[in-house]
This record gives structure tokens, C-alpha cells and sequence, in this order.
């Protein structure tokens, strides 16, 4: 199988805090990639907007350094590489102040391209940069702007920040990602849904018995300590990657695949999650060091910090498919394995015709393994090979995307390729509408503001568990269980 690439129109991208970590990281090797791909053509531009007083020479010298750590070696190929760095330019620009806009203004004036802004900055510079944008006259009526998260901190601010940039641009304009509806297999969570005939019909309270999604990462918080802390899993996760996941489980089937079919089906899907009052379906926890290794407390440099490192919740979706049936998730640093994954758990068959000698029937269980090793799992009861009667036991109907696709010679590509190319198709479907980030934020404020204000700490548990305690008891107690946490 051969992939198939529809090279886009030649474009001017801008990224504000080119210099950073996501531009190294991420974004600059995205490009790269669909630039070899033969998707990005090499005369579009990517221009650099920071602060730091750098010539386009020495920034495309850092782009070099960049692509060797982060792009992928088999694609290293001189050649393409100083093709791909032609089209990088620096522009220095004080996003507050005045210094640099007219410079910037200058590099675009003359150009006819389709431009983006990227702003892969603090989101207290969203709203100069948009404004300095209109008024320097970088801004056209087919501009487009990217953002990302923190948008914002609780329903209010989002709603301030969304106000603002709507002064600015129009919402067909706003590029908000979220970059775990970039990753592959997250896509194909409709594809599954809605391109097959199979589930449709099961995919209801009446035949699932409960949905666990989990967002596991064996890293700490890293040098992000400040910011992590200010935040806590509820708001770098949950908020955001995990709700987005959960809509795109739960919701109805959008009339087609266009943006605003799709995210209306999300938004309905937030509007109908049961509000939680107090902490009594939510559970917090904070790791603790194990050999020798630092607490969360040491590497956030808070001793009194409350910020949770871990959260489960049991969710409850109050419309006519979901109604009985919960969705448990949970994500957290410092677990044992680093796994994402989303578990339907179906119920068990009506009535067993087997004897008891042949061991019970198991339910069966569809996983989608997000990441690392994507694929999809359907657990299945059969008999046990060989003589000695009817026997029963479980096996996994394994399906790998590497082994299967990559055999066919297809690769998986990381999610910000597709998101970029995207917003230069102009395609919002994998992009959060306004409305939709409210709505996050309104049904998770009274859970985070029931957080910051009880006297119980965080539970502690250890670094590479699966957890505290208490999450396994939220399984427990409604006689359930988790999926264990491996890679
Ligand atoms: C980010 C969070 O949005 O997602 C990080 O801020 C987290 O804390 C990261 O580590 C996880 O992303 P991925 O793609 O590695 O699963």
C-alpha cells in the first residue's frame, strides 16, 4: 500500500517562539517530514519569530541540531535537509513591544501565500500577539492562527481568551489543538466506530458494561515542575486529552466528517457528562520517590504542594447510549508503564450453556492502544485446544498498525504532522471550536475547585505503581477492575 500525498498550496508559516522547545521538538521536525513526504512543497516559508537577537543563518544552524536529535535518522538525508532549511527565515520580534512587527510585516507584504501564525508561546502572549498581528497589518482575511494549550485556566479565563481572539479573527480563523486528536490512532477511533458496521449496534449501555481510558506516563514532571504544579493532572490532562477522548468514544455519529458535524457530536457529549458534586467519584494521588529517586514534592521544589501528579474519575454520561454505563479514567506521571489506551468492556453473555467444569465465559473486550505499540485488541472467549472436553478460556485477537501497516510499507506519523497539514488545508475537524473548551472547563471547575479547597492531601503512592490505592478501590467497590498498567 502506498500512501497517498496531495501536496498543499505553497504557504507562509510563522512561528512565534520558533526558538522553543515544541519548534525544536515537534513542529520543525513535523515540517521536515512532510516536507521529504512531498506533501509541504520547498517554496513555501517558515518564518521564526522570538526574541533572541539571531541571524537566519544561526537559526537555521540550530534547525540542523534540532532535525539530528528529533527527526528520524533513516530520514536524514543531506541533501533535502539544506533544501529544507532554505525555506527557514528569523525574524526577531518583541511580542509585547513594538520592535519587529515592521520587519515581520516586510517579509510577508509582498507574498500572496496562505499565512499562519503558530503561537507556540505562554498563553499570556495570545492576545498581544493577535492584536500586534491586525494592527501591523500581518493579519489577511485568510490568515490563520494556531494555539495550544493552557486555554486558559477555568471556564472564566477561556471564555476571556476566546472573547478576545474573537475580536480578532473569526472562529474559522482559530486553530486550537489539542495534539492527541493528531495521533493516528486516535483518528481511527472513528474510523473504527464509523467505518465498520460491527459496533454501531452494541455500542450502547445496553451491551457495554463500563469504558476505561487511561493516560499512563512512566516519566516525573521533568524540568516543568513550575508550571506542572500549577496546574496538576486535571488540568494538563484531563481537561483536555482525556475528555477529548472520551467524546470521541461516546458521541453520536456526526452526519459526515467535516469539522462542525464532528465537534457539534463532541460538544453534546461534554454537555452531557453528570455533574460531580464534591470528590467522592474522584481520586487524587502524588508519587513518591523510590530508590533514591525524587518525590513529587521535591521535583515541583513545593514541599506544601496539594497539586496532584495522578487522577481517576468515574464519569457518567446522562443521555439516551450511556445512560447505566460508566467511563472510568485515569492518567498520571511516575506509573508503571507508560500506556494509553481506551478499554470498552462489554457484559457478559445473557446465559451460559457450558458446564461448570468448562470455567465461566469471560466478557469480552475491545482495547485500542493509543500508544506506545498502537493497535487494536478484541478479548474473545473460545474453547481450549485438544482432548478433555468443553473448556473455556480467553484469548486477544491482536491486531498491531505497525506490523499490519508497515508491512504494506505505511508509517505512522507523529501527530503534529498531521495537525499542521491540516491547518494549511484548512481543515478544523481535529481542532477544539470554542465552545467546546468551555464546556470542558465548566464540567471540571467544581471538580478542581473541590480540590483546591479540601483538607485531604493527594494520595500518595509509589513511582512506577499503578497508582494509589484508593483508584483501585473506585473500580472496586462497583465490582470492577482496571486493565493492568504494561507496555
Ligand atoms: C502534554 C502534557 O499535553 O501531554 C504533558 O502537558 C504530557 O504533561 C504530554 O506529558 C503527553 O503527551 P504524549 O503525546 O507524550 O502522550
Amino acid at each position: 500500500m502506498v500512501a497517498r500525498v496531495i501536496p498543499v498550496d505553497p504557504f507562509d508559516l510563522v512561528v512565534f517562539g520558533g526558538t522553543g522547545d515544541l519548534a525544536r521538538r515537534k513542529l520543525l521536525p513535523a515540517l521536515y517530514h512532510r516536507m521529504l513526504g512531498g506533501q509541504a512543497l520547498p517554496d513555501s516559508r517558515i518564518i521564526a519569530a522570538a526574541r533572541s537577537d539571531l541571524d537566519a543563518g544561526s537559526f537555521r544552524h540550530r534547525v540542523k541540531e534540532a532535525l539530528r536529535d528529533h527527526a528520524a535518522p533513516e530520514k536524514l538525508d543531506p541533501e533535502r535537509l539544506a533544501a529544507f532549511l532554505t525555506t527557514l527565515d528569523y525574524v526577531r520580534v518583541d511580542a509585547q513591544g513594538e520592535d519587529g512587527w515592521d520587519s515581520l510585516f516586510d517579509r510577508l507584504k509582498d507574498s500572496e501565500r496562505m499565512r499562519v501564525f503558530y503561537l507556540s508561546v505562554a498563553p499570556q502572549f495570545f492576545g498581544p500577539i493577535s492584536e500586534r498581528l491586525a494592527t501591523s497589518g500581518c493579519r489577511t482575511p485568510d490568515t490563520r492562527l494556531v494555539v495550544e494549550k493552557p486555554l486558559g485556566r477555568d471556564l472564566e479565563s477561556a471564555r476571556a481568551l476566546n472573547r478576545q481572539l474573537a475580536t480578532i479573527f473569526e472562529e474559522r480563523q482559530i486553530y486550537r489543538i489539542d495534539h492527541y486528536l493528531g495521533k493516528e490512532t486516535v483518528q481511527n477511533l472513528m474510523a473504527l466506530r464509523f467505518a465498520n458496521a460491527l459496533f454501531e449496534p452494541i455500542w450502547n449501555a445496553r451491551h457495554v458494561d463500563h469504558v476505561q481510558i487511561t493516560v499512563a506516563e512512566r516519566v516525573g514532571v521533568g524540568g516543568r515542575g513550575n508550571y506542572y504544579d500549577r496546574n496538576g493532572a486535571l488540568r494538563d490532562m484531563m481537561q483536555n486529552h482525556l475528555l477529548q477522548l472520551l467524546c470521541l468514544i461516546a458521541m453520536e455519529p456526526p452526519a459526515h466528517f467535516e469539522p462542525d458535524a464532528v465537534r457539534d457530536e463532541k460538544l453534546k457529549v461534554l454537555r452531557s457528562l453528570k455533574p460531580l458534586v464534591g470528590l467522592g467519584n474522584v481520586v487524587r494521588g502524588q508519587y513518591r520517590g523510590i530508590n533514591g529517586e525524587a518525590d513529587y514534592l521535591e521535583d515541583v521544589e513545593n514541599p506544601g504542594s496539594r497539586t496532584e501528579s495522578f487522577v481517576a474519575i468515574k464519569v457518567e454520561i446522562a443521555n439516551w447510549r450511556w445512560n447505566g454505563t460508566p467511563f472510568y479514567l485515569r492518567t498520571g506521571k511516575r506509573l508503571r508503564a507508560r500506556m494509553s489506551e481506551i478499554a470498552v468492556v462489554f457484559k457478559d453473555a445473557p446465559h451460559s450453556i457450558f458446564p461448570e467444569s468448562a470455567g465461566g465465559t469471560h466478557p469480552n473486550v475491545l482495547a485500542i492502544r493509543l500508544q506506545p505499540d498502537e493497535g487494536i485488541t478484541l478479548r474473545l472467549t473460545i474453547k481450549e485446544p485438544g482432548p478433555g472436553g468443553m473448556r473455556l478460556c480467553e484469548v486477544p485477537l491482536d491486531m498491531t498498525f505497525a506490523e499490519t501497516l508497515g508491512a504494506q510499507g505505511l508509517s505512522i506519523p507523529d501527530a503534529y504532522e498531521r495537525l499542521v497539514m491540516d491547518v494549511i488545508r484548512g481543515d478544523q475537524t481535529l481542532f477544539m471550536r470554542d465552545d467546546e473548551v468551555e464546556a470542558a472547563w465548566r464540567w471540571i471547575d467544581p471538580i478542581i475547585a473541590s480540590a483546591e479547597t479540601t483538607s485531604e492531601r493527594p494520595q500518595p503512592y509509589d513511582s512506577y505503581s499503578s497508582g494509589p490505592e484508593d483508584a483501585l478501590m473506585l473500580m472496586h467497590r462497583d465490582g470492577r477492575r482496571w486493565r493492568a498498567l504494561a507496555a
